[in-house]
């Protein structure tokens, strides 16, 4: 006789997916690979070949209603938040390429020298002092603060600036929404950056936000308000991954001795360090598309004007593309993982997230000889689809 099963149910709400997700995941990619959750209304794919071709069908899937299920964050204002994230072409394409060319891995390569000067700023301190919170004393710092020096938030202001943009993504257990602190963040936050670009219209200087003033393709210019929203979106999509990305890596080599001494014996390893996190654990474990028009997937219809997740966090552990994919080992092949998405709307800050991850983990094995986590200490983020850690008391040994 066989035991039933459990139904297999998935809400990206549920305490117990955050905690850990995985087993349900791989559930869905074996028995239910288009998931389908009657009462929050949504699809949901899990297979890697399933969330790629998503994210590659420009024809089938929809981004301008934005890429979250959070009521305040869907619908199609979502854009004057997220900038082009929300957005189709043509419109996605003119914003990304007027914006895009700050981006490029040569640009971001040149600001190597101020996050490791950043990452410093915030390490030393920590480091001297000898326990610290990783995430309230240096992850939760340092890219919110690259942002800041990449936009030209001067420097006095980047302490309010962070608390601002802190308010912005944090959610209240229990409440799936943005709550009122955060909605009235966002408009000091709109307001600062409004009078940020007023000031540089009259003194242009040489960062991003003179730059987006003077950004133009065949005579076409951002307005005000298109620049707000993408440096919204640069709060929103670039601050607490990168976040969670520094915490996942520390969190996961402390839980993984072996793995967690082949960069710290070899420094050179740090970005095997950032990119099996990247995979194993990823900080953005989902997105959002509506679809298009109705289509077939494994023998299921799936309607136009759908919603549907896709699993970035289930498609980095398939097994078809990931052998043994529970096992975080800094020595296997990464190239697939979907952790930036891809196509149209891959991440635009992917160099730069990497970059402050290998900049900030080499600063740390370079000081550090051994260190501690406090189990009782850590605290886990509860979003939907952010997946990370709120707190991780650690204690170091240094050199
Ligand atoms: C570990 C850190 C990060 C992760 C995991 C991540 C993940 C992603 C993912 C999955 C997408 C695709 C969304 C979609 O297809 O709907 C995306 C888009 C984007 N990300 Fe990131 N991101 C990270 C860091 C950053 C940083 C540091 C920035 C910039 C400061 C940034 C800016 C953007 C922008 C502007 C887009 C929109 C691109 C478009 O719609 O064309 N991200 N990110």
């Amino acid at each position: 006789m066989t035991t039933p099963s459990r139904p297999l149910v998935y809400s990206p709400y549920a305490y117990e997916i955050h905690e850990d997700p995985y087993p349900i995941y791989a559930r869905m990619r074996s028995e239910a690979p288009v998931y389908r959750n009657d009462e929050l209304d949504f699809w949901a794919l899990s297979r890697h070949e399933d969330v790629l071709a998503a994210f590659r069908n420009l024809d089938g899937f929809s981004n301008a209603y934005g890429v979250s299920l959070e009521p305040s964050a869907f619908g199609p204002d979502a854009h004057k938040f997220m900038s082009f994230l929300a957005l189709d072409p043509p419109r996605h394409t003119r914003m990304r390429s007027l914006v895009g060319k700050g981006f490029t891995p040569s640009k971001v390569a040149e600001l190597e020298d101020r996050i490791r000067a950043i990452t410093l700023e915030h390490l030393e301190p920590a480091l001297e002092r000898g326990s610290f919170d990783f995430i309230a004393d240096f992850a939760g710092k340092l890219p919110m603060d690259v942002i800041s020096e990449m936009i030209g938030v001067p420097q006095v202001d980047r302490a309010e600036i962070r608390r601002l943009a802190d308010l912005v993504v944090h959610r209240e257990d229990g409440l799936f929404d943005v709550p009122p602190a955060g909605m009235e963040a966002a408009v000091t936050l709109v307001g600062y950056y409004q009078e940020m670009i007023d000031e540089r219209r009259r003194s242009p200087k040489d960062d991003l936000a003179s730059a987006l003033l003077v950004a133009e393709i065949e005579g076409d210019r951002l307005s005000d308000e298109e620049i707000i929203a993408f440096l919204f979106l640069m709060v929103v999509a670039g601050n607490e991954t990168t976040t969670k990305l520094l915490g996942n890596a520390w969190y996961w080599g402390w839980r993984n001795p072996s793995e967690r001494a082949k960069p710290f014996d070899d420094h050179g390893r740090v970005v095997d360090w950032v990119e099996e996190t990247l995979r194993y654990d990823t900080s953005s474990q989902m997105v959002l598309r509506v679809t298009r028009a109705p289509m077939e997937l494994h023998g299921t219809e799936i309607p136009e004007g759908s919603r549907v997740l896709l699993l970035i966090g289930s498609a980095n552990r398939d097994e078809s593309v990931f052998p043994d994919p529970t096992a975080y080992d800094l020595d296997r092949d990464t190239g697939r993982l979907v952790s930036f998405g891809s196509g149209r709307h891959f991440c635009m800050g992917a160099p730069m997230a990497r970059l402050e991850a290998r900049v900030g983990l080499t600063e740390l094995v370079d000081r550090v000889a051994t260190y501690d986590v406090d189990p009782d200490g850590i605290e886990r983020v509860h979003s939907i689809n952010v997946r990370g850690l709120a707190s991780l008391p650690t204690t170091v040994t240094l050199h």
